[in-house]
């Protein structure tokens, strides 16, 4: 049997963290077997972001050595920037001619920029048709992500079917989204959804410095929290827990160590925050160590890293240039 598609991307907007990780990244690397696999940057998406040439710049390649660090593997997986293979803007704005304005102001991301009374570009409200395009292109089966960006996987779900509906040909395959439940959320330091928009982060190629400093601002004193952890903790795993311990530390640290070593360990030290920081600590720096030290080695040879980026990119390009062909068939455009 033939293996089944995948596909996701990450914006260039800055140091992946610890949240991107667990929530997203980790997985890209565990599929690449059982999977026909692509990983790209979305670098149009980030544009709507970061509209600096040089971070822009720097912020891809950055993006590209994070991927190879983490142990993407160009042999197994496609690697690309969406801006290497102009179909994607091209079908995005064939999915915007199908789409209505109500329907895109649904969008949790848009409702959220509202909700702050930003000024809103017109990429930012259309966001959800370039992704559609970046899965639908390549006829995607599932797309792993964090459970923040389930919403825009449904959306490009309903856009292949509205298509296929419309032009009354199943062009474009229907893509689900995979999610891993117990880390689809990773906190902040700050008990917050990480994120690089919040300064909550513990970033993924920390050095040692910025790891201390980053567990050691992990917020403590929710009592609140603690109290329907537990309350949580019993209900689904019936698993009776006696001891209290702080709610945002650990959450945290259950990624980095099995939940039975980390009950022994919370328990002796209850009510000692600096300790269970300091093995936090610990635990952190042994998983990034390494991680770092290939990064640093990836980066001496920058040429190398950018060559990988501009194949992988052409070999995209001849797929989506296919899809494209059949695209424009479909929808009357193609008369030579
Ligand atoms: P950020 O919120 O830091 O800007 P991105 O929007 O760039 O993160 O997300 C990149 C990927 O990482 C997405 O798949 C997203 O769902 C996932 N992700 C981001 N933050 C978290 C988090 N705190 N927990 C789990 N997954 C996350
Ligand atoms: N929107 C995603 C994010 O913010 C990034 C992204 C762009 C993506 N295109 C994609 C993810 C296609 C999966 C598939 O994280």
């Amino acid at each position: 049997m033939s293996k089944k598609t995948l596909l996701s991307g990450v914006k260039p907007t800055g140091r992946p963290h610890i949240g991107n990780y667990f929530g997203a990244m980790k997985q890209f690397v565990g599929l690449q077997d059982e999977y026909h696999a692509l990983y790209m940057i979305a670098d149009y998406h980030a544009l709507n972001f970061i509209q600096d040439k040089k971070e822009l710049s720097q912020n891809i390649l950055d993006l590209m050595l994070d991927y190879l660090a983490i142990g993407l593997d160009p042999k197994k997986s496609l690697i690309f920037k969406q801006s290497d293979v102009s179909e994607h803007t091209e079908l995005a704005w064939i999915f915007d001619a199908i789409t209505t304005m109500p329907y895109l102001m649904r969008a949790h991301a848009y409702k959220d920029a509202e909700a702050k009374n930003k000024e809103i570009n017109v990429g930012t409200f259309n966001y959800p048709m370039l992704m559609a395009a970046d899965i639908l292109l390549y006829d995607t089966d599932v797309v792993p992500v964090g459970a923040d960006q389930k919403q825009h996987v449904e959306y490009a779900r309903d856009t292949a079917e509205k298509f296929n509906r419309i032009f009354k040909n199943d062009v474009f395959k229907l893509p689900d989204a995979k999610i891993i439940q117990e880390v689809s959320v990773v906190p902040g330091t700050d008990g917050q959804k990480m994120s690089k928009s919040y300064n909550n982060t513990i970033p993924l190629f920390a050095e040692d410095e910025e790891i201390k400093k980053a567990v050691m601002s992990i917020v403590t004193d929710s009592e609140k929290a603690e109290e329907s952890m537990v309350m949580e903790q019993l209900s689904t795993q019936r698993k009776p827990l006696v001891f209290h311990r702080p709610a945002n530390v650990y959450q945290i640290h259950r990624l980095f160590r099995s939940e039975s070593e980390l009950a022994a360990l919370y328990q002796q030290n209850q009510g000692k925050y600096q300790a269970v920081k300091e093995a936090l600590i610990e635990d952190i720096k042994t998983f990034i160590t390494p991680l770092r030290e290939k990064r640093k080695h990836l980066a001496d040879d920058t040429d190398f890293v950018l060559d990988v980026l501009k194949e992988g990119g052409e070999r995209a390009k001849l797929i989506a240039e296919k899809k494209m062909e059949m695209v424009r068939e479909t929808i009357g455009v193609k008369l030579y």
